[in-house]
């Protein structure tokens, strides 16, 4: 008899670059969650507004600082990444952008699958912004698995995205993509080295 190797899941943080409590960004992230297929574990981040501005100086002080920290540690104990965040003044929000100078020198996003949900298909700038920055992190965009979908403005939350099923056919697409080009990172990894990632 064959023995059945299990394939581990695949464990996705979605982020919503909204800080808003009924928000359109927020409600897609936890449709994602809602909607992640067997295999697929979606844990949505909600820490953004606990981290503090970003400086430099912060960064370099001994110090730990417990929301970049958790920040940071949601981000190395993820395969993959969605962000879905609504564009301010033709710019990425700046608690999202925070977020993200936080990671530059830690390097979480370096090689990370990562996909870019536009809840407001019209609105473009901040998508170009984000994925500009993203790639100068090192991190690995997947355009195949970021989708644009009118959930802003729709009036729905998480779960009638999640039951809609325009909405939710385009993010299960994605999600199935993002997770397939995690699958594919991490066996390549492993491929290159058997013995586990030597600590960086
Ligand atoms: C300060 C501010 C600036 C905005 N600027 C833009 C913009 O430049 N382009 C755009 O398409 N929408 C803009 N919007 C609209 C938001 O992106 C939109 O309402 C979005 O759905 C908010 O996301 P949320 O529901 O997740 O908070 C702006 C909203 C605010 C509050």
């Amino acid at each position: 008899m064959s023995e059945m190797t299990a394939e581990p899941v695949i464990r996705i943080l979605a982020v919503s670059g909204s800080l808003r409590a009924v928000s359109s960004n927020g409600a897609v992230v936890e449709a994602l969650r809602m909607l992640a297929p067997d295999g697929v574990r979606v844990q949505v981040f909600r820490g953004l507004d606990s981290l503090p501005h970003f400086n430099p100086d912060l960064e370099r002080g001994t110090a730990t600082i417990g929301s970049v920290e958790r920040w940071r540690e949601a981000l190395r104990t993820s395969d993959a990444v969605v962000i879905c965040s609504p564009e301010y003044a033709h710019g990425v929000p700046g608690a999202m952008k925070n977020a993200l100078d936080w990671v530059v020198g830690s390097n979480e996003f370096f090689c990370k699958p990562v996909a870019l949900v536009n809840a407001a298909p019209h609105a473009h700038f901040a998508q170009d912004a984000l994925a500009e920055t993203l790639r100068t992190m090192g991190a690995a965009l997947k355009a195949e698995a970021s989708v644009a979908v009118r959930a802003s403005g729709a009036g729905l939350d998480a779960a009638g995205i999640a039951a809609d099923p325009a909405l939710s056919t385009a993010l299960l697409g994605a999600l199935a993509i993002l997770a397939d080009r995690a699958r594919s990172a991490a066996a390549e990894l492993a491929r290159q080295w058997p013995d586990g990632v030597p600590p960086s």
